[in-house]
């Protein structure tokens, strides 16, 4: 059983080969040049999945040792994501069932990020808390199957990727914000400046962008007009770092000891966090829960987890055709 993912929601073009249960290639192409514009453009990044995208199918079934006609079940993520960019994979994956005959499945890139623990050695158990910290979505899930899964909070403003991203963009760090505020931090004193964590009427949400602000205004009343010595920077960054930490831990730990769930995972882009890892694992260590975190090739967008999930789809009898259309928001 041969099953081909695709993954191009954003700006990394990646595709999976599952194979009998073994994951047998996980290719990402990132685009490196947004960098240049200081965000993700849309339209570049379609044109760039459409460049690369026949290639890394290739190189990936090059790596798997088998032929395009021994796929089996083809998966693409249809949303949530850039329309443009969704559109690709999801086109190419709907062109490919077509013409092998073979069905088509779309994969929700969320549930993708969801589930991304079972591409580890040590898998999750259910009823698992699933801390899902992305670009775009910052959610605690109490996840009970693979067909069912209770939302317990959500952000209420910005994700935390996105608080990394913009603070990075405010400390003149670059794109993307997550991996350089992390750098800057690591050098940094955390107790520096004391950053506000919200509280919320909804007992498992998150708020970021007051936490934002607030490093904004840090930033006017200091260095109006003025270059931030290096080590100032590293302490705001570090500072910044702990706050979100912390916001993501309290709402954690709550929803641990009310749901004493088997096992917590942290997934997501942010997932890459080390300093959230540790606390992370620290925290599933105090309550005596097993924790799975995954490696990093399987925090950021991949198409192993758009493969992993397509299977259990599949596997659940589900058919869809080819009209199937892409959806930019949360479905
Ligand atoms: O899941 P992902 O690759 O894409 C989305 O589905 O959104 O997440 C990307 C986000 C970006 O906001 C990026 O800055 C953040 O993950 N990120 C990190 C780190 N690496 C990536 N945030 C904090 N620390 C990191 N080491
Ligand atoms: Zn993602």
């Amino acid at each position: 059983m041969n099953v081909l993912g695709i993954e191009s929601s954003c700006d990394e073009t990646s595709v999976a080969v599952i194979s009998n249960d073994r994951l047998t290639a996980n290719l990402i192409s990132s685009q490196d040049f947004h960098k240049n514009y200081g965000g993700v453009v849309p339209e570049l990044s379609s044109r760039a999945h459409l460049q690369i995208i026949i290639p890394l199918v290739k190189d990936a079934l090059k790596k798997s040792g088998i032929t395009l006609n021994e796929i089996d079940v083809i998966c693409a993520t249809a949303g949530p994501g850039l329309i443009g960019a969704l559109l690709v994979g999801l086109t190419f994956a709907k062109g490919l069932s077509f013409s092998l005959k073979k069905p088509f499945i779309p994969v929700n890139h969320i549930e993708g990020h969801i589930y991304s623990g079972f591409l580890m050695e040590e898998k999750p158990k259910f009823p698992f808390l699933a801390l899902v910290v992305s670009g775009g979505h910052t959610l605690l899930l109490l996840v009970k199957s693979f067909s069912e899964i209770i939302k317990l909070g959500t952000t209420v403003d910005d994700a935390a990727g996105e608080a990394f991203d913009k603070v990075a963009k405010m400390l003149g760090l670059g794109y993307p914000g997550g991996p350089k505020i992390q750098e800057a931090a690591s050098k940094g004193n955390p107790e520096r400046i004391d950053f506000p964590v919200a509280s919320l009427k909804g007992e498992y949400d998150f708020s970021f962008s007051g936490l934002k602000t607030s490093v904004l205004r840090y930033l006017q009343k200091n260095y109006q007009g003025k270059d931030i010595p290096p080590q100032d920077l590293n302490d705001i960054a570090s500072s910044f770092q702990k706050a979100v930490i912390k916001a993501l831990i309290i709402n954690t730990e709550k929803a641990l000891k009310h749901f004493q769930p088997s096992t917590l995972t942290l997934v997501g882009g942010v997932a890459a966090n080390k300093a959230l890892r540790t606390e992370l694992t620290n925290l599933a260590e105090i309550y005596n829960k097993k924790i799975v975190i995954p490696d990093m090739q399987f925090c950021g967008d991949n198409a192993a987890m758009i493969a992993f999930r397509g299977l259990k789809i599949f596997e659940t009898g589900d058919r869809f055709d080819l009209s199937y259309s892409p959806y930019p928001g949360l479905k």
